[in-house]
């Protein structure tokens, strides 16, 4: 059951910092990490050679806008220890990020760098109201994805009992959370749809469970999704980010007591929010690409890490220390271009959350007829909803597409249970428009 949000507790130093004092350590970190990137890796060196930059022209945090950006690409090409600024006898753990195409990126963490992760990460549990004796629910994948093994120890670290579920077997997870009374769950915020009507399938109204409180990451979601959790669980839903590029989960985190977006833990990442078409630093508010570097990590330091993610930066709220980025909207390559309009999943999650008569599972089909990209997006009705219902869902669905995005998009209201389940991150775009049978 959801309690009211706990006050925040006692802030840790990190948090408690004065804006001075926050600016001299960042300044310090960065300078420090630039030089070790710079004398170290290979590829940093030619890259600030390249742009002519050293590590000593960096005086002011202003200054970084001058050295050159990191992308996946450039991980890639260094597969798999390249980028590493230790030597790999050193690195105590490696995680890989899986990449949908090529090569995946490999990441790797010093002693020094684990125990920065579990405190960043114990830092978002407490955010999000965990307190030491609360247990946690992980169902995160654990393996070579940061999201299990990330929250666990993050979990433990906040002294928290951690239930290491990992992903799948879901009809188990159910009976885990019944008998095992956890007060929160670490999950994909999809695969929490899962374990929701796996509840209701088993009988077990899900708002009588022990939870009070979900930490949901790792892919995008909305504030529509937000309340369907909310309220159909009757818990406070609260969002976590992170890269494994960066770290993992724990970049940033909501505070339960506002829900208004997520602090960022500047005094380890120094984020940026760029044009992504012309590169220029955007003003706090501004939307654009979202950008970090790390300023404390050991074994892979990242400079100006574009992560493709879309956002804007705020003023802290709930720990002023810090600011806050809104919740990331979509990625610049999740960006669906139809017929010239562009738009993201999460457009269409908002709409389909908003209907009547359907459930929040859905599949967005891209495809090609004759020259022009067609657009289906598949959504399962409620098993309780009356044909006319399902009927008028559809039309309602494409009419505020087609008012709000304004394209044109075909809608199946498809079975109760036929649309394939997320145990992770769930893939909503299946894109059929350069494969030779795309018509259709
Ligand atoms: O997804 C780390 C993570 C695990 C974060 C568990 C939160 C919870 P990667 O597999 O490297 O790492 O994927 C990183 O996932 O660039 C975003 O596009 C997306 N992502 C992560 N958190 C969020 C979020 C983990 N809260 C990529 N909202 C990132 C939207 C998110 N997208």
């Amino acid at each position: 059951m959801r309690a009211d949000p706990p006050s925040p507790g006692e802030l840790d130093a990190g948090e408690r910092m004065s804006p001075d004092e926050l600016t001299q350590h960042q300044l310090a970190c960065l300078q420090d990490t630039l030089k070790r990137a710079y004398d170290n890796v290979p590829f940093y060196r030619r890259s600030f050679d390249a742009a002519g930059v050293t590590p000593e022209d960096c005086r002011s945090l202003a200054d970084l806008s001058r050295f050159p950006f990191t992308t996946k690409a450039d991980l890639r090409e260094h597969y798999p220890f390249g980028m590493f600024a230790v030597p790999v006898s050193d690195v105590r753990r490696l995680h890989a990020s899986s990449g949908t195409t090529g090569l995946p990126t490999v990441v790797g963490y010093t002693d020094r760098d684990l125990s920065v992760w579990a405190d960043v990460v114990a830092r978002s549990i407490r955010a999000a109201g965990g307190r030491p004796g609360h247990k946690v629910h992980i169902s995160y994948g654990y393996g070579l994805f940061t999201g299990g093994l990330g929250a666990h120890y993050g979990a433990e670290r906040a002294g928290c009992t951690v239930i290491p579920a990992s992903g799948g077997m879901t009809a188990r997870q159910v009976r885990i959370i019944q008998d095992l009374r956890p007060e929160i769950i670490m999950v994909t915020p999809s695969y929490m749809l899962t374990l929701l009507d796996e509840f209701e399938r088993q009988g077990v109204d899900p708002r009588t469970t022990s939870l009070e409180v979900g930490i949901f990451g790792a892919e995008p979601w909305t504030e529509e999704m937000r309340r369907e959790i909310e309220e159909r669980m009757d818990i406070h839903a609260v969002d976590i980010y992170g890269l494994s590029e960066v770290i993992g989960p724990g970049v940033a985190q909501e505070c339960v007591e506002t829900k208004d977006g997520l602090h960022i833990w500047e005094d380890h990442f120094y984020p940026e929010v760029v044009d992504p078409l012309t590169d220029e630093v955007m003003a706090q508010g501004a939307d654009g690409e979202l950008v970090f570097t790390s300023l404390t990590k050991e074994a892979l330091p990242v400079i100006r890490y574009r992560t493709r993610d879309l956002t804007r930066l705020m003023p802290g709220t709930a720990r002023p220390a810090f600011r806050r980025m809104a919740r990331i909207t979509g990625r610049c390559d999740d960006m669906i271009i139809l017929r010239g309009v562009n738009l993201f999943p999460s457009q269409i999650e908002e709409v389909v959350l908003r209907t009547p008569g359907v459930a929040p599972h859905f599949q967005i089909h891209l495809s090609r007829r004759g020259r022009m990209d067609h657009m289906t997006v598949r959504v399962e009705a409620r098993p309780d909803a009356p044909a006319e219902r399902r009927a008028a869902a559809g039309a309602e669905i494409a009419a505020a597409v087609k008012e709000g995005v304004g394209v044109s998009v075909e809608v199946a209201v498809v079975d109760p249970e036929s649309l394939e389940r997320s145990v992770g991150k769930i893939r909503r775009v299946i894109d059929s428009r350069n494969s030779p049978k795309a018509d259709g």
